[in-house]
């Protein structure tokens, strides 16, 4: 698949696929792009061009992961916009997801147990999914940004390690919900309401997907790198 490069029309991401939209969306970057370049855009806005290319082309093309250039860029940065992705998730995501459930639950008829099979999996993996995210937001972020930062690290602070294990997959237990719509529900419901929902499940899975691949492939290893180097400075 084609890769995207700075001198490429802003536009011509959104054309050749419009599910980069929210991704753009996230480094603060709205329609309206007229003939401009991404390294226009880019400048306008003041985004890093090289780290907005490798987001758009990691989430292009799924062989495409620049790993050595991804951990090049500072971890406040991936943090930033790992933040702006949970507000994505939380704000608009999630509500939609429901908003479009609601709707096929509306539609059922008669035997409905098994559709409220599928709504209770939802809410319990929405609080899994919110707790994840919470703990990311307020105790992960702000850990990874003071190491950075100051290059210290309180005695009895976990480490990257400690959270990483407790680091659940949301994006398999989304693939599971997927997967329980598509083989075992009975289509007692409305199809055309029920393929929305699911297609939004699709959407979201891919979204989750290079999110965590961002995490655990980058992230992570931009502070075990951090945690060793602080280990190693001579106290002060
Ligand atoms: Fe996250
Ligand atoms: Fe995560």
């Amino acid at each position: 698949m084609k890769l995207f490069k700075k001198e490429d029309k802003m536009s011509s991401l959104v054309t050749a696929n419009c599910n980069l939209l929210p991704v753009i969306n996230r480094f603060g970057i709205r329609l309206g792009f007229k003939e401009k370049t991404i390294a226009e855009i880019c400048t306008e806005q003041d985004v890093n061009p090289d780290f907005f290319l490798a987001i758009v082309n990691t989430y292009t093309d799924e062989n495409y992961f620049p790993e050595q250039e991804l951990l090049s860029f500072s971890p406040l940065l991936l943090i930033d916009y790992l933040k702006n992705t949970h507000n994505y998730y939380i704000g608009y995501v999630l509500p939609k997801i429901e908003r479009l459930l609601t709707k096929v639950m509306e539609t059922c008829r008669d035997n409905c147990d098994s559709l409220k099979m599928i709504s209770s999996f939802y809410k319990k993996y929405k609080t899994e999914l919110l707790l994840h995210l919470k703990t990311e937001d307020e105790k992960v972020f702000p850990y990874i940004v003071n190491l950075y930062k100051n290059r210290n690290r309180q005695p009895d602070q976990k480490s990257i390690a400690e959270y990483e294990d407790e680091h659940t997959n949301v994006e398999e237990k989304l693939s599971d919900l997927k997967n329980l719509v598509i083989k075992y529900l009975d289509p007692n419901y409305d199809h055309n309401a029920m393929n929305e929902f699911l297609l939004a499940l699709f959407q979201f899975e891919k979204d989750l997907y290079d999110h965590a691949r961002i995490e655990d492939a980058i992230l992570v290893q931009q502070v075990i790198m951090l945690e060793e180097e602080v280990k190693t400075k001579p106290a002060q």
